[in-house]
């Protein structure tokens, strides 16, 4: 039988299936089953830039409220920094889940601008998070900010998180950069160790008889993934950053095909919420087979073997496929 394990960022997981940031995680006991499963390690939900910086800013109405009543408060009233509220429950939760699965958890931060709030990431540290994944997501809006100045400042987000703690740093990133491999090279200046490809957009669509939004999430279906292998497929072995699959992996083939590409893991949220942990188990049940199949001794060795690393032009090859693609097609008569 073929070695499942496999590692990310640094740390040893017995499989390559991560649980990725979502309601799979609320329930302590229900992502238990998860975890015995096959599931090596649990991304929690995210905590926002937004969040923090209101707690941060009701900490400090707080402390300034009661200073101006008495002059002497300072003394005893904690750094404002320090207050916690809202955050205090996510720490709790984070601390349950390592008692009860007894796998390394991954604290989640979403935000794109540095400061003060990415401080954050000592805390939950300190409780124990195995890593902290970073998610930059955000969609430009002002049309003053140049491409180059939003990545600058996401960059140095990734820095200011990275240098406030000691534990392992990923990013989750969105496929709209002009060039991905040279943003990825950016995170691995920026001390990230790892890249999430890809954040999901969550856009509402336009509801044309109410003139609404329709905001109802839809979970993904495995279509998502192949713009998630073209870029694995690139980043292998051409960045020094670990690599996740993350959207559009449901079956065990899906997790093969992302591995082959070049993943060290694949995090997966709509199959496990739809199906639930028994579907998991037989997921990796059958990547176990297919590995097995394949002749691979490990996952480290199906790893990339189908990715672009030693491909002289990767450029040329992904225009060639495309004019392939675009060249072959058939009207639906013809196909059968
Ligand atoms: C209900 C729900 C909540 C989610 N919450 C978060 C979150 O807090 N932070 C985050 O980075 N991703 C979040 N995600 C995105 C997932 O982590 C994942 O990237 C996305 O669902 C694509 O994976 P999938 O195709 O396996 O669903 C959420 C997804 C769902 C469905």
């Amino acid at each position: 039988m073929s070695e499942l394990n496999t590692t990310w960022l640094g740390l040893a997981l017995r499989t390559p299936f991560v649980v990725a940031a979502c309601p799979v995680s609320d329930d302590v006991d229900h992502l238990a089953r998860y975890v015995e499963a096959g599931a090596s390690a649990v991304v929690m939900r995210s905590l926002f830039e937004e969040q923090i910086i209101a707690e941060q800013m009701a900490a400090h109405h707080l402390i300034d409220g009661r200073t101006d009543m008495d002059a002497e408060s300072r003394s005893f009233m904690p750094e404002s920094g320090t207050v916690t509220l809202g955050h205090e429950h996510y720490i709790r939760h984070l601390e349950r889940i390592r008692a009860r699965t007894g796998v390394p958890v991954i604290a989640s931060l979403n935000g794109v601008t540095p400061g003060g709030w990415t401080e954050m990431a000592r805390d939950l540290e300190a409780a124990g998070a195995a890593a902290i994944e970073l998610n930059l997501y955000e969609v430009a809006t002002d049309p003053q900010e140049s491409g180059s100045e939003v990545e600058t400042r996401q960059i140095e987000t990734v820095r200011s998180v990275v240098g406030a703690v000691s534990v392992p740093v990923a990013v989750k990133l969105s496929p709209f950069y002009a060039s991905v491999p040279a943003f990825c090279r950016q995170l691995a200046g920026a001390g990230a160790k790892g890249a999430v490809v890809f954040n999901r957009f969550y856009q509402p669509d336009v509801q044309l008889e109410t003139l609404d939004l329709d905001t109802n999430l839809h979970l993904s279906t495995s279509a998502e993934l192949p713009l998630r292998l073209h870029a694995l497929a690139l980043l292998h072995g051409r960045v020094a950053l670990d690599l996740s699959a993350a959207g559009g992996v449901h079956t065990a083939e899906d997790a093969a095909k992302a591995i082959v590409c070049g993943a060290n893991i694949v995090q997966m949220a709509s199959a496990l919420l739809e199906n639930g942990p028994e579907y998991l188990a037989a997921t990796v049940a059958a990547f176990a087979g297919w590995l097995a199949e394949q002749g691979y001794r490990d996952v480290a060795e199906a790893r990339g073997v189908m990715s672009l690393e030693n491909a002289p032009n990767p450029g040329a090859w992904e225009r060639l496929n495309y004019m392939r693609m675009l060249a072959g097609w058939q009207p639906r008569a013809k196909r059968r």
